[in-house]
């Protein structure tokens, strides 16, 4: 008896609703078990949060896709529903999607003109390592799925960047955009980003991740239109994520250094097509749990830029904490953003609330 009071007691203390962040801790889901949504993004859809991640299990074998991408929903961005996996790796050796793959950074948007839910990931097959380096694509009548497999990209293939000329333009940084130029460029890291006009874009990181791509998606946001930009060749660009805030579009991203933590660097530009200017590290204060600082992104690594439904100008940074000795254990450091004298900063305050980021924002740089 008293044992099943303790784990009543363990159980509803798990489950309790939360009402605040707690960046980097164990963060349970309505079962109470951490959330299961790594390198994740987020989709606002009729009153609900979707954040939808890669399923991780423990053990090294965990760094590769055994289950496929999960899905849990939210209307208070502090308690998420488990809402089960969205798209299932599969059994057969002729799949794309087979069991084992690697499955990294899924991006759910919705098309508005086909009325489908369309998701986006970087896809590498079965026993390649991550020299497969493509972009893939997914789709679902419903948010939650079942998402089906639809086709996966080397993107922009017999194209060249706008206002890009091979013949004329002198740059030693173009050797990887022309290896790749007849088979389609190289997509690893990625993101998705619908602008307001309904255009959505591709931003990946292309040639053996030297340099990000920002590539023009079709209408009904399936392929690619072949019109992409390069930004800072030879940058060395990982984990992009991405907001539009006062009609300027701004872009955090690592640095490559595997799954160890590097040093976040920020972008922010008047166009998706740039000139994009570099902010520096956006990361600014000191880590309340100890470990790394912000020359290190606390630990984490860039994955979305989230905006607060009903709170023009509130973001939300997500940033992984990879453990890739047992990936299920991977952390979520999901942050406070602010935009101020025409930079965008993040701090990594213990516990936060959305309604303390216009008080986070202004204590920046006191
Ligand atoms: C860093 C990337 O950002 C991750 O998504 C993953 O691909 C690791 N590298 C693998 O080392």
């Amino acid at each position: 008896m008293a044992r099943l009071l303790l784990t009543l007691f363990l159980t509803a203390l798990a489950t309790r609703a939360a009402d605040c962040f707690t960046p980097g801790e164990i963060w349970p889901d309505d079962k109470g078990v951490h959330i299961n949504a790594h390198g994740g993004g987020v989709l606002f859809h009729e009153g609900r949060y979707y954040w939808f991640g890669e399923h991780k299990i423990s053990g090294r074998g965990g760094n590769s896709a055994q289950v496929g991408v999960s899905c849990y929903s939210s209307q208070d961005l502090y308690n998420w529903k488990d809402e089960g996996i969205a798209l299932a790796v599969e059994d057969s050796a002729r799949s794309e999607i087979r069991k084992g793959c690697i499955i990294e950074r899924p991006k759910v948007v919705y098309n508005a003109k086909t009325k489908r839910f369309v998701m986006w990931f970087h896809l590498e097959h079965y026993g390649k390592g991550y020299g497969t380096a493509r972009a893939a694509v997914a789709v679902a009548e419903k948010v939650t799925g079942p998402y089906r497999f639809y086709q996966s990209h080397r993107p922009n293939k017999g194209e060249w960047p706008i206002g890009y000329d091979p013949d004329t333009v002198k740059d030693d940084k173009v050797s990887l955009l022309k290896r790749d130029h007849s088979k389609g460029q190289m997509s690893r890291d990625m993101t998705i980003f619908v602008d307001d006009d309904g255009r959505a874009y591709h931003i990946g990181s292309a040639e053996e991740n030297y340099t990000l791509h920002i590539s023009l998606l079709t209408d009904d946001y399936l392929r690619f239109t072949g019109k992409f930009v390069r930004i800072f060749p030879g940058g060395h660009n990982e984990a992009p994520a991405i907001c539009k805030h006062d009609g300027r579009y701004w872009l955090i991203a690592s640095g490559c250094t595997g799954w160890d933590p590097n040093e976040a660097r920020s972008y922010v530009a008047d166009s998706m097509a740039g000139p994009w200017k570099p902010l520096g590290n956006p990361c600014m204060g000191p880590n309340p749990r100890g470990g790394h600082g912000p020359e290190k992104t606390w630990g984490g690594q860039s994955t979305f830029l989230l905006p607060v439904h009903g709170r023009p100008g509130a973001f939300i940074a997500m940033f992984d904490v990879w453990r890739p000795r047992d990936p299920i254990d991977g952390r979520y450091l999901w942050l406070p953003v602010c935009f101020e004298d025409g930079r965008i900063r993040v701090t990594f305050p213990e516990t936060w609330r959305i309604e303390d980021l216009d008080a986070l924002a202004n204590s920046v740089g006191e």
